[in-house]
């Protein structure tokens, strides 16, 4: 199945992981360019036990993929989870 997660963070990035490493297809989204880079290189923003090592092995497998682009992405995704901050104030839009 693909899947798109919006926002790699804590929530973003372990779920993200978490399906990929269950076979499905996912694309992790972020508007942070450098986090992207970091985590195609196998750096990852967060410490959860045993994390780095499925979101290596996932993206070198091609389970999952890191991305810029919410259009290109959420196009084909038959599950679109949306895991960014939460707006801190009424009236503040993303
Ligand atoms: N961390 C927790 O334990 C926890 C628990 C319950 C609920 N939540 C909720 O889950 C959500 C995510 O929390 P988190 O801790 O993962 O946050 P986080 O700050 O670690 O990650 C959020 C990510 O979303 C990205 N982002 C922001 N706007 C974006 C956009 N428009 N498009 C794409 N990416 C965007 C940021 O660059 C960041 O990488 C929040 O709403 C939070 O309140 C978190």
């Amino acid at each position: 199945m693909k899947i798109t997660v919006i926002g790699t963070g804590y929530v973003g990035l372990v779920t993200g992981a978490c399906f990929s490493e269950m076979g499905n297809n996912v694309t992790c989204v972020d508007v942070d360019r450098k986090k992207l880079e970091d985590l195609k290189n196998g750096i990852l923003p967060i410490y959860e036990p045993g994390l780095d090592g499925i979101v290596i092995d996932n993206y070198n497998n091609g389970f999952l993929h890191f991305s810029d682009s919410l259009k290109k992405t959420i196009k084909d995704a038959s599950i679109v989870f949306i895991a960014v901050g939460t707006p801190p104030e009424r009236g503040w839009i993303c």
